[in-house]
């Protein structure tokens, strides 16, 4: 890293420059922590939650906080592993930075992707396609145990907790929402789980691999030279692969037009078209049931932006989730 003195008057005018975005402790830590091993930025953004860029001598890297050592190490592990595996999509650790904690996290740092302009998003089939190429690969490429534990995946035990919470907030929710439809929701929930436990044996036929754990859009990333990249390894276990193309199938459902039917012309999930479990996981509400989870948990009822997009969700996606569900519904008699 080029070297470069600063003096704690720089020190503290870069501070104020970026006091307005926040904690103005953590980036004075940041800042000596980045300082003591010669590197002086000239810009830090922060992306999102724990997640910084760090601009320095048009070299740019990301900082990103974990919830303890043993996570950022899984973490260095596994995309050293898939390197060595051949895998090329995702980003490397920068060893030669050591680690730093505040707060009870410790601060990790990571190759920047360079990312396209094209971002990458679940509206088009091309990416929907190439996204589950990527998850194919990425579960070839793990290997199996980690050094430390991993925790194994238990989806029923998951989504029976995430419904009890939402029928917890029941009565908040029936503000905004009329009693018929969240009815509904909650019976297709608990029918869902009921045909997951009965087939238990068939979510659990795959050998376990280590799983993705949040395959949302903004943990693919379209890069520069037209790659495809997967990001954001925070929620790696080990549990079926299933797991993980469950969950790419309620990121893309909304998407399509006759879900019931196209899902099954993506051979990653054509895999799954008979298995009962599968189909019955298919017609848990999880996004709906998650969204107001976390509406009512940071007591944003009351912001307007975010209610209205989860109440379009509820009310506006019904019709046509009640017909997906009932068509799922009839290819799970018809097994
Ligand atoms: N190495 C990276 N290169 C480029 N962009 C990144 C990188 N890491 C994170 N980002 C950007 O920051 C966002 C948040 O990072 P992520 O690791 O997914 O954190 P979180 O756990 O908060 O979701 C990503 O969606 C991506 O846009
Ligand atoms: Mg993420």
């Amino acid at each position: 890293m080029h070297h470069k003195r600063l003096d704690d008057q720089h020190l503290l005018t870069k501070v104020m420059d970026i006091k307005a975005m926040g904690d103005s402790v953590f980036y004075t830590c940041l800042l000596s922590h980045l300082q003591n091993h010669m590197i002086h930025p000239s810009k830090i953004e922060h992306l999102r939650s724990s997640v910084y860029l760090i601009h320095c001598n048009n070299r740019l890297f990301i900082i990103k906080g974990f919830d303890s050592n043993q996570t950022l190490n899984n973490q260095k592990e596994l995309t050293q592993r898939l390197k060595k595996n051949g895998f090329i999509h995702t980003y490397s650790f920068i060893e030669d930075l050591p680690t730093f904690e505040y707060d009870g996290q410790v601060f990790g740092a990571i190759e920047y992707i360079q990312p396209s302009s094209d971002r990458f998003h679940f509206g088009s089939e091309k990416n929907r396609i190439e996204g589950l190429t990527v998850l194919h690969t990425f579960h070839n490429s793990t290997g199996l145990n980690l050094t430390n534990n991993l925790s194994h995946f238990n989806q029923i035990v998951k989504w029976e907790e995430r419904l009890r919470i939402f029928c917890k907030y029941q009565p908040i929710i029936g503000e905004y929402v009329a009693e018929s439809i969240l009815s509904s929701w909650i019976n297709w929930a608990k029918w869902a789980l009921v045909g997951m436990k009965q087939h238990e044996t068939e979510l659990m036929a795959e050998k376990k691999v280590i799983i993705h754990g949040d395959c949302a859009h903004h943990n693919f990333l379209r890069k520069q030279d037209g790659e495809l990249a997967l990001l954001d390894f925070d929620l790696i276990a080990y549990a079926p692969p299933f797991i993980d193309y469950l969950q790419y199938c309620s990121r893309i459902l909304p998407y399509l037009v006759d879900p019931a039917k196209e899902l099954w012309f993506y051979p990653e999930i054509a895999t799954y078209k008979e298995n009962k479990a599968f189909l019955y996981a298919l017609t848990y509400p999880t996004d709906i049931l998650r969204e107001w989870n976390r509406l009512c948990k940071n007591h944003l009822s009351h912001h307007s932006a975010q209610l209205h997009r989860i109440w379009k969700m509820t009310i506006e996606q019904f019709a046509k989730r009640m017909k997906f569900n009932e068509e799922i519904a009839g290819m799970i008699e018809s097994l």
